[in-house]
């Protein structure tokens, strides 16, 4: 099958580029990838564990992916450096096309410098997505899914005339209005539109807005998001049911996060950084069905490169009114723990297309730190529902 990246040069795209040649010449096991689980046994039929890679980037477009990587690592070294030597050939043959950066914010547009854009070589929105659509559809084909792993972008004002119909968003692109569209929301449009199923690992809008939801099931794509779930997130929507199921009330819970690299560099940016917070944050009111105080805050710390270090605190009440605490630290090279799920969900939409599943596909909710049109945020529930559903289907 085909994987398209929109962020193909990030960490975590290169990562998963790398893993999945390695596993391909047999030189990793299969740990990490949730799809290799005896549960979905049968998955390969549908969505093999053998990938074709293509994507595309705003940042250095004159170079390879290898090229890409090898920068990665010497920042990194987040894996063995033999897996890179030994996945050179494939690595170097793999090359982005120029993407756009319409409202990725300053994160994006000065935390990145250089960059190259579409958009800077004079093309109006209908170019733009036509030039997506040559590159996307040039390298595509039936056993192809794009997955959004590019910077996170700020959230973009909701207006109801351009975002809440398929009509409303194309007049958006035909009367050229730039200030309503983002480019995560061109990147969804452009996959959708062809029939290309998209999940957005990132917490921009991507596909969540009505238009993009009704043009999916118009199209009968499926589509998934949002904001890949794979660490402190991951850890909080663990633990936040025991304290449920324990009736223990939380009074508080502060989740204190710190990252280098050009994720980092990126949030360090406040506009770029809020649609993070809000995506982390509101997760243990939704598992809990109340609002404890929360304090959720990311800092850049240059040094740590990929390494993120969270530090919860959770402050909380027993029997007979006693409080008490609960802290726990996660440490993770976050494409290490991201990657492999980049893969997951490509594999799970594929099947997903190949079932005749249209529109969101919630049961993938167990992927994302803000899954669209669910509530359940309980980890263990999303993940008995992703069971079941491919165990209906399949
Ligand atoms: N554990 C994790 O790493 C994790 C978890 C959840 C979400 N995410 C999100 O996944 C995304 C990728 O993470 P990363 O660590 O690889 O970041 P990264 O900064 O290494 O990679 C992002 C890449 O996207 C490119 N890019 C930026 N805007 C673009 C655009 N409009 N079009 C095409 N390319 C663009 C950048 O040049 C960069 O190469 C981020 O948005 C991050 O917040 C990561």
């Amino acid at each position: 099958m085909k994987i398209w990246f929109f962020g193909l040069y990030g960490i975590v795209a290169s990562t998963a580029v790398v893993g999945s040649i390695a596993i391909k010449k047999g030189l990793i096991n299969r740990t990490g990838l949730v799809s290799e689980l005896p549960e979905f046994e049968g998955l390969s039929d549908y969505a093999p564990l053998n990938f074709e890679f293509g994507g595309h980037e705003i940042r250095a477009l004159d170079s390879n992916l290898y090229e890409i990587s090898e920068e990665h690592w010497e920042l990194n070294k987040h894996f063995d450096k033999k897996l890179l030597e030994k996945t050179k050939n494939e690595l170097s043959k793999i090359k982005a096309q120029k993407g756009t950066a319409i409202n990725c914010g300053k994160g994006v547009l000065e935390g990145l410098k250089p960059i190259s854009t579409l958009e800077e070589d004079g093309l109006t929105l209908k170019e733009i997505v036509e030039r997506i659509e040559e590159d996307l559809t040039s390298f595509a084909d039936e056993n192809t899914v794009a997955i959004n792993v590019a910077s996170t972008e700020p959230n973009i004002t909701y207006d109801e005339e351009f975002h809440g119909s398929i009509e409303g968003f194309e007049k958006a692109i035909r009367e050229d209005r730039k200030d309503k569209v983002t480019a995560s929301m061109l990147y969804a449009y452009a996959c959708l539109r062809n029939g290309i199923p998209y999940a957005n690992f990132t917490p921009s809008v991507g596909s969540n807005i009505p238009a993009l939801k009704k043009l999916a099931e118009k199209v009968g794509v499926p589509h998934a998001g949002n904001d890949g779930k794979t660490g402190e997130t991951l850890v909080k929507t663990t633990l936040a049911p025991m304290f449920r199921y324990r009736n223990l009330h939380v009074l508080g819970w502060m989740g204190y996060n710190i990252l280098g690299d050009l994720d980092g560099k990126v949030l360090s940016y406040e506009q770029n950084k809020k649609s993070k917070i809000s995506s982390k944050d509101k997760v243990v009111g939704k598992i809990l069905g109340y609002s404890p105080y929360t304090i959720t805050e990311i800092n850049f710390f240059p040094s740590l490169q990929d390494n993120k270090t969270a530090f919860d605190f959770i402050h909380y009440e027993g029997f007979l009114g006693t409080k008490m605490k609960f802290y726990f630290i996660w440490d993770a090279i976050d494409a290490i723990v991201a990657a492999p799920l980049t893969l997951d969900i490509a594999r799970f939409l594929l099947f997903a297309k190949k079932k005749g599943v249209k529109g969101v596909v919630r049961e993938l909710s167990f992927f994302f730190k803000s899954p669209m049109e669910t509530e359940e945020y309980n980890i263990h529930s999303q993940f008995q529902e992703l069971v079941t559903w491919f165990k209906e289907l399949r």
